[in-house]
C-alpha cells in the first residue's frame, strides 16, 4: 500500500477519573483496568491509522511504575510508532493529572501489537507511517526490534532468523 500517514494522525487521548469499583485493596486503579483502558485506547489509535478493522494481536510490554490512586485522572495517550506490512506497533503513555496543583505524572507506558483485518479476520495491507519528531523516530527505530522479540516470544520466529536483535547482541 503507498498511502502514508503521520504518527499525528494516531494521536489518541482518553481521560477518566478512577472510580471506587476500579480500584484494588490498596484503592489504587486495579491493573486489569488500567490494561483494558490501555486496549481500547490503542486500538483507536491502531483503527485510525489504517482505516480498517482492528484486532489486538499482542502486548508487548507493560509497566506500572506509579500508583493511580482513587479519584485520580487518568490521560492516556497514544500513537502508532511503526507501520509494518499488515501489524502495528501503538504506544500508550499514562498520565496522572492533577488540575489543583497544574503537575503531570508519567504513571507508566504500554506497547502492543494491533493487526488490520477484513470481513473474514484476514490481515490486510496498511499506510506506511512516517515518524516526525524526535521521540517518534526513536520509538520507530526500535520497533523492528520489538516486533522481532516479540515474534520470537510467541513461537512465531526462531531467534537465528532475527536480523535487529543479532545487530543488538552481536552475533
Ligand atoms: C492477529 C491475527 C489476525 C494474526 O493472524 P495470522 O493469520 O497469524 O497472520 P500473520 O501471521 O500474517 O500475522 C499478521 C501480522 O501480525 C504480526 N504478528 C502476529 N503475531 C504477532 C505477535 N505476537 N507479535 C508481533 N507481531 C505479531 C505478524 O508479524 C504480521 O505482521 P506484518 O504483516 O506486519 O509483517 C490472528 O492471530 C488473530 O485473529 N488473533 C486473535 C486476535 C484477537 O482476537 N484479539 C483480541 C484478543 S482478546
Amino acid at each position: 500500500m503507498e498511502k502514508s500517514k503521520k504518527a499525528s494522525e494516531s494521536l489518541t487521548i482518553m481521560t477518566n477519573i478512577v472510580l471506587p469499583n476500579e480500584t484494588n485493596s490498596l484503592r489504587n486503579l486495579f491493573g486489569g483496568e488500567l490494561l483494558a483502558k490501555m486496549d481500547r485506547c490503542a486500538s483507536i489509535s491502531a483503527a485510525r491509522h489504517c482505516e480498517r478493522r482492528v484486532v489486538t494481536a499482542s502486548v508487548n510490554h507493560v509497566s506500572f511504575d506509579r500508583p493511580i490512586p482513587e479519584g485520580g485522572i487518568v490521560v492516556l495517550e497514544s500513537k502508532v510508532s511503526r507501520a509494518f506490512s499488515t501489524s502495528m506497533e501503538i504506544y500508550v503513555d499514562v498520565w496522572l493529572d492533577d488540575p489543583i496543583n497544574q503537575k503531570r505524572i508519567h504513571t507508566n507506558s504500554g506497547i502492543y501489537t494491533f493487526v488490520a483485518v477484513d470481513e473474514f479476520n484476514r490481515p490486510i495491507p496498511i499506510p506506511k507511517m512516517e515518524p516526525e519528531t524526535d521521540d517518534e523516530k526513536t520509538r520507530f527505530e526500535a520497533a523492528l526490534r520489538r516486533k522481532e522479540l516479540s515474534l520470537i516470544l510467541s513461537g512465531r520466529m526462531k531467534a537465528a532468523d532475527s536480523v535487529e536483535l543479532k545487530k543488538l547482541f552481536g552475533s
